[in-house]
């Protein structure tokens, strides 16, 4: 949900429309709206249209003209959608796009939804894997902890290895960008150098590998794999498909029963044998695929987002009202309908 009853509740200068049952599944009910002065309505016809995922053809057509939207709009990979809100005549704000500068962290909703994907990655791990995560010492023998691989220390990375360290497991980590050593380290985590150095953009982002280094990272990744016993997989770079880390083999090699969870099966995969959206079994070996995990744990997913909802909001209508700054870098980075021709 992209607002939820606490945030409408710090919103000054503007009036509030909730579709009837919209925040249901999220914990919200309509009379908890109702209660912070929120309207129980048709908000398609307002003047700023907050969502969390993108519109369908139907929806946007229900937008009026020169509306503003804000959602997850994928603007590097759904092209369609976005010119069909240009034509529409919506002022687009993609959250994918908000810069990462620190003046924007507060809006910063694929960080905050990573957040929760990571913990949920763990959790699912620790759920599946038909093992104990922490050492337990008891009168029926010793249980050595689980061994658990995290691969991509981004956002997510760092969420799952913290909640796998949480439960007591052994937990190794690699990233290509080299700056994020010291993070995993401080996790109590250890960090797999693969000899594979990557490039790091200016807002944080991870370049792709070239051919050659990408199979050096699988064939020294082939053979420490069968050492662990759940590996997550986070490894992203925005608008591309996600770099395949571990082929069919390398799975063949892992024993039986362990488990892989594999965030990145929205873009692919970074798991040749990721089925995105489902969960199979190949060679014994468990490989989750699951998409929208943040969706699993709507409550404070949605928290977490209507606080960067909101702060996204008051940047670009301070006390309730659109003034639109096509110099800043903030408004203009994360607008992905063509301005000039809305202006025309
Ligand atoms: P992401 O979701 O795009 O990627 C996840 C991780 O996969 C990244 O750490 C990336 O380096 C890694 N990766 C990509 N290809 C790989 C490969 N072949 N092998 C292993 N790992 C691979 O990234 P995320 O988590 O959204 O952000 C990455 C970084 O951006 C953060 O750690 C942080 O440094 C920076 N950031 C900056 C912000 C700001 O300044 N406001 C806010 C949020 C993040």
């Amino acid at each position: 949900m992209a607002l939820v009853p606490e945030a409408i509740g710090r919103l000054d200068g503007f009036d509030v429309v909730v579709e009837s049952g919209a925040g249901v599944e999220a914990g919200f009910s309509d009379e908890s709206y109702v209660d912070v002065g929120a309207e129980i309505g048709d908000p398609w016809s307002a003047e700023i249209v907050v969502k969390v995922e993108k519109p369908s053809a139907e929806e946007t057509a229900r937008l009026r003209d020169g509306s503003v939207l804000i959602a997850f709009l994928e603007p590097l990979s759904d092209a369609v959608g976005i010119e069909r809100l240009a034509r529409q005549g919506v002022v687009a704000f993609a959250m994918e796009s908000v810069p990462r500068i620190t003046r924007a962290q507060s809006m910063d909703a694929l960080s905050s939804q990573a957040t929760v994907s990571g913990y949920q990655a763990t959790l699912i791990a620790a759920e599946r894997l038909p093992k104990f995560f922490p050492l337990l010492m008891t009168a029926a023998g010793t249980i050595p902890p689980a061994k658990v691989l995290v691969m991509g220390a981004g956002v997510a990375g760092l969420q799952a290895i913290a909640t796998a360290r949480r439960l007591g497991a052994v937990v190794a980590s690699f990233d290509v960008r080299p700056a994020v050593r010291e993070q995993v380290e401080s996790l109590g985590a250890t960090f797999l150098d693969l000899g594979v150095r990557g490039e790091e953009t200016a807002g944080g982002y991870a370049t792709e590998l070239s051919a050659e280094q990408q199979a050096a990272q699988q064939r020294a990744l082939e053979q420490q794999l069968p050492d662990y016993d759940v590996v997550i997989t986070t490894a992203l770079i925005p608008g591309r498909p996600a770099p395949k880390l571990i082929p069919a083999a390398a799975v063949q090699a892992m024993r039986p029963g362990s488990v892989i969870v594999d965030l990145a099966a929205e873009a692919g995969g970074n798991c040749e044998l990721t089925a995105p959206g489902e969960e199979v079994v190949r060679d014994g070996v468990r490989i989750v695929g699951l998409t929208n995990l943040p969706a699993t744990m709507p409550n404070h997913a949605s928290q977490l987002y209507a606080r960067n909802v909101i702060a996204l909001l008051q940047h670009l209508a301070p006390a309730g009202k659109l003034e639109l700054d096509w110099d800043d870098e903030i408004t203009a980075g994360t607008c992905v309908t063509n301005r000039e021709e809305l202006a025309a």
